[in-house]
């Protein structure tokens, strides 16, 4: 029997969520609630037969669900899932799960006294750029990596709606940082030491559009990530997603969601001779590192193949509710990932390296 899940809030990705819930056998969609009586309205022209509720509360007492989709806006989870909870659904609830540690800490309460299964819609874990990277840093494809850079680039400076709103958790930190930073986590196994960031305001008045966050692990990667919502160039390919990945063997680059790149080695290291006895020092300087190189110095890889789809984060949602396999987004990894969020906020103020684990 499937299982009988109800949507709260039917904006942009909980469109998709109803869609997904649809679309999986183990799964439907028995209700729809949003505080939007014309986000309902567009429902029920889709979907004629579906309940569809304004209060959660109403939802939750009329309907028979085994669980629920939280999709409203960022402010609203904590409420939800706590509701979602004493109602004893199992929860996915969307990103950010929390604004705050202290916040997750209550859900959890919540989740814990009510034994539902608590998760958050993290599915960027399998989007097919990241996945590449991952695969190369799991299989050791440029040797021992010691630098891991991961950035987003786009235009508009701002984003719709409330998310341009403090007091409804808008801002990049949340909306994309958390995917970033979760994407990082999810790869480099260990300790986290320090965490130092700069999250700026550039032209939006309430909430951050630009952030750089550097993270300083024990197995000594350091990882960089850079969002700029405003951060123009006339170059082609320069917005969208970049990553370069730097180890002893070689170096690794992907652009795009729809990953391109290769993987670059070079087929010999240079030797550090007198400048007397080596032309290229007086064409490339003296380091000899920074010029062009000579041809057949660099020689480029495929990038490793991958096939993974962000609806594979349904595929694993279903097989651990049917107790197949792990459920791969666990609260402590979405914990970690909002204190990783909070240390950013105090790096960014105090200007310092913040200790996190
Ligand atoms: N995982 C992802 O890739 C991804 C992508 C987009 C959005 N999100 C997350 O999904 C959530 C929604 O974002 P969105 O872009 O779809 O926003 P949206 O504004 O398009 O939709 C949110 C909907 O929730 C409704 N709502 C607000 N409070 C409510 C409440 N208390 N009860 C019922 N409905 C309520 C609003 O009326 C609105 O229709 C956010 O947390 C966002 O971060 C995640």
């Amino acid at each position: 029997m499937a299982y009988k899940y109800g949507v709260i809030g039917y904006g942009f990705i909980g469109r998709r969520h109803v869609n997904t819930l649809k679309k999986f056998e183990q799964s439907d969609c028995a209700a729809v609630c949003d505080i939007d009586p014309r986000r309902l309205k567009e429902v029920k022209e889709l979907y004629p037969d579906m309940p569809v509720y304004e209060r959660a509360e109403e939802m939750l007492a009329c309907e028979k669900l085994d669980g629920v989709i939280i999709s409203a806006n960022n402010i609203a989870h904590k409420e939800l899932t706590i509701l979602a909870a004493e109602n004893g659904c199992d929860i996915i609830c969307e990103k950010p799960a929390a604004l705050t540690v202290a916040e997750f800490d209550e859900m959890m309460e919540a989740v814990k006294k009510a034994g539902v299964s608590f998760t958050v819609h993290q599915q960027r874990r399998f989007d097919k750029d990241f996945a590449t990277v991952k695969a190369c840093y799991d299989q050791g494809l440029v040797g021992d990596i010691y630098t891991i850079q991961s950035s987003l680039y786009g235009f508009n400076g701002n984003m719709h709606d409330w998310h341009v709103y403090k007091s409804e958790g808008g801002g990049m930190l949340y909306d994309w940082g958390v995917h970033l930073i979760d994407q990082i986590l999810y790869m480099v196994k260990g300790k986290l030491v320090t965490v130092y960031a700069d999250v700026r305001n550039v032209i939006n008045k309430e909430v951050d559009d630009y952030f750089k966050i550097i993270l300083r692990f024990e197995n000594n990667v350091t990882a960089e990530i850079e969002l700029g919502s405003y951060f123009l160039n006339d170059q082609p390919d320069w917005f969208e997603r970049h990553w370069f990945v730097g180890g002893n063997k070689g170096s690794m680059h992907v652009n795009k969601f729809d990953p391109e790149g290769s993987i670059v080695r070079t087929t010999r290291l240079l030797e550090n001779v007198d400048e007397d006895q080596d032309k290229s020092a007086k064409s490339y300087g003296p380091t000899r590192s920074f010029g062009v190189p000579a041809p057949g110095l660099i020689v480029s890889e495929p990038l490793p193949k991958v096939t993974t789809e962000q609806s594979d984060y349904f595929v694993n949602y279903f097989n651990a509710l049917d107790g197949k396999e792990e459920m791969l987004v666990k609260p402590e990894e979405v914990r970690r990932v909002l204190r990783v969020m909070e240390a950013c906020r105090e790096s960014a103020e105090t200007k310092k390296s913040v200790e996190v684990e």
